[in-house]
C-alpha cells in the first residue's frame, strides 16, 4: 500500500483481541472520542481526576530561580481509581502508562486493568502522556506545539521520568511506599511501560507491555514490515479488493492532476473542504486502512471508530459489491465509508479531525530521539 513511513508502533488495547502492526500512522482519526463507561463489557468503572505539578526537564540542573519559572512545570493529568476496593497501604498498585491520546480514552479501553485490579485489591492509577490530552507544558497546546524549542521536551524518557516521579510521590502522600507496582501501557504505553520497568527497576516489580511493538524498529525488522501485513489482512478478505486499493492511488493522483482534479475528487469522496493536494486524500485513505488492521476485530467495536464485526471483510464487501461500471475511485469511496462513516451520521468528511488529541504523534515519531531511547 503507500509507502513506508517511519518506525513501527503496534496498537491493540489491553482489552480487545489482537489486531495487526501498524507503521505508527500520524494520529487516530475519528469523529469524537467515546466514553463507554459501563458498557461493552468493561464493567462499570469510576475515577477520580487529580493534577500533578510535574517538571517539564527532568535531565538538567535548574538554578535556583527557575524553581520559581512557571515554565519549568506543567500540569500532569492522572486518574485515580474509585472502586474502594484497594487493600490500602501495602496493597499493589496498578499504573497504566499512558501514550500518545486523551488519558480517558485510554481509561475508557483498557478494560484488562479495571478487571483484574479487584481480584488483586489493587489501585488504580492512569497517568496522562505529557503534551496530550489536558496535560499540556507551557499553558496551552498552541505554545507547547509552537516550534521545535518548545516541543524539545516531548520525549519518551521525559514521559517515562513523569510516571517514576508521579508513582514516587503518590506513593508517599498515600503512605504506601511499600505498596509493590506493576505497569502496564498498550501499543507505545505498552513500550513506555517495559522501558520504565528497565529503567526503574526499583519503582515497579513488573510491566504488563500488551501489544507493544519495542524491537520493532527499522534496522531489527524489515522496513516494509508493517505495510506487507496491512496488505495481507486485506488479500486474505478479497484479492480483487486489494487490487482495486492497489490501482487506486495512480487513478487518485491522475486526477488529482487534471482539471479541476482536486474539487471532482473532494466531490467524490464528500470532503467538507476542497482539496489542497491528493497527496492529503490518499493519507487519509491510507490511514483508514493501517487503522482497520489495526482494530480488525472479530467483534463490533468503537475503540478508534464504531466498527462492525471483521471490519475489513465489510470493506472489500463494498468495494467488490459495486455495480457494473462504477469508477475505482467510487468503489474506493463506498469502502472508506465503513471506516469514517459507519453510523452514517457524518455529513462530510474533515481531513484535519483529531477527536483524541493525538496530534503530537507526527513528532514522536520522526524525531531521532524516539529511536533511541
Ligand atoms: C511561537 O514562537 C514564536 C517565536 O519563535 C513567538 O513569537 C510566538 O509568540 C510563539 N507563539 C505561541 C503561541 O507561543
Ligand atoms: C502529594 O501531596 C502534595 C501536598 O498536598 C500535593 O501537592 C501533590 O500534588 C501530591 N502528589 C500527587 C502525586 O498527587
Ligand atoms: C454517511 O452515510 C450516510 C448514510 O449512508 C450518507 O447519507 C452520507 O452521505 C455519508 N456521509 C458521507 C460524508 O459520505
Amino acid at each position: 500500500m503507500r509507502p513506508l513511513r517511519c518506525l513501527a508502533v503496534l496498537l491493540v488495547l489491553v482489552l480487545l483481541p489482537a489486531a495487526a502492526w501498524t507503521l505508527a500512522p500520524p494520529r487516530f482519526p475519528g469523529p469524537q472520542p467515546r466514553a463507554r463507561q459501563g458498557t461493552n463489557g468493561v464493567g462499570a468503572y469510576e475515577y477520580e481526576t487529580r493534577y500533578f505539578r510535574q517538571r517539564l526537564d527532568h535531565f538538567s540542573f535548574p538554578g535556583v530561580g527557575d524553581e520559581d519559572e512557571p515554565a519549568a512545570f506543567f500540569q500532569q493529568r492522572y486518574l485515580v481509581g474509585r472502586g474502594g476496593g484497594w487493600a490500602g497501604p501495602g496493597g499493589p498498585i496498578f499504573f497504566y502508562c499512558g501514550n500518545e491520546g486523551d488519558i480517558t480514552w485510554f481509561a475508557a479501553n483498557s478494560g484488562l486493568v479495571w478487571e483484574a485490579a479487584p481480584r488483586f485489591a489493587a489501585l488504580v492509577v492512569f497517568a496522562e502522556h505529557r503534551y496530550y490530552g489536558e496535560s499540556m507544558p507551557f499553558g496551552s497546546k498552541a505554545k507547547a506545539y509552537n516550534n521545535s524549542k518548545s516541543l524539545a521536551y516531548l520525549t519518551a524518557e521525559q514521559a517515562i521520568a513523569d510516571f517514576a516521579v508521579l508513582l514516587t510521590d503518590l506513593k508517599r502522600n498515600l503512605s504506601a511506599e511499600g505498596s509493590p507496582v506493576v505497569l502496564f501501557g498498550g501499543s507505545y504505553g505498552g513500550m513506555l511501560a517495559a522501558w520504565m520497568r528497565l529503567k526503574y527497576p526499583h519503582v515497579a516489580v513488573g510491566a504488563l507491555a500488551s501489544s507493544a511493538p519495542i524491537l520493532q524498529f527499522e534496522d531489527i525488522v524489515p522496513s516494509t514490515i508493517f505495510y506487507d501485513l496491512v496488505s495481507d489482512d486485506f488479500k486474505r478478505e478479497s484479492l480483487s479488493c486489494f487490487h482495486t486499493i492497489k490501482d487506486s492511488w495512480k487513478v487518485l493522483d491522475e486526477q488529482g492532476n487534471g482539471q479541476d482534479g482536486l474539487m471532482k475528487l473532494s466531490k467524490t469522496f464528500h470532503l467538507c473542504q476542497t482539496l489542497k493536494t491528493s497527496g492529503d486524500l490518499s493519507d487519509w485513505l491510507s490511514s483508514a486502512y493501517s487503522y482497520l488492521a489495526m482494530v480488525d476485530y472479530p467483534i463490533p467495536s468503537e475503540f478508534l471508530m464504531p466498527l462492525p464485526a471483521n471490519p475489513i471483510k465489510e470493506v472489500c464487501r463494498n468495494i467488490d459489491s459495486q455495480p457494473e461500471g462504477t469508477s475505482i475511485l467510487e468503489r474506493i469511496y463506498a469502502g472508506v465509508n465503513v471506516y469514517y462513516n459507519y453510523t452514517g451520521t457524518v455529513g462530510c468528511f474533515d481531513l484535519n479531525d483529531d477527536p483524541h488529541g493525538m496530534g503530537g504523534w507526527d513528532w514522536q515519531v520522526f524525531k531521532p530521539q524516539f529511536q533511541s531511547v
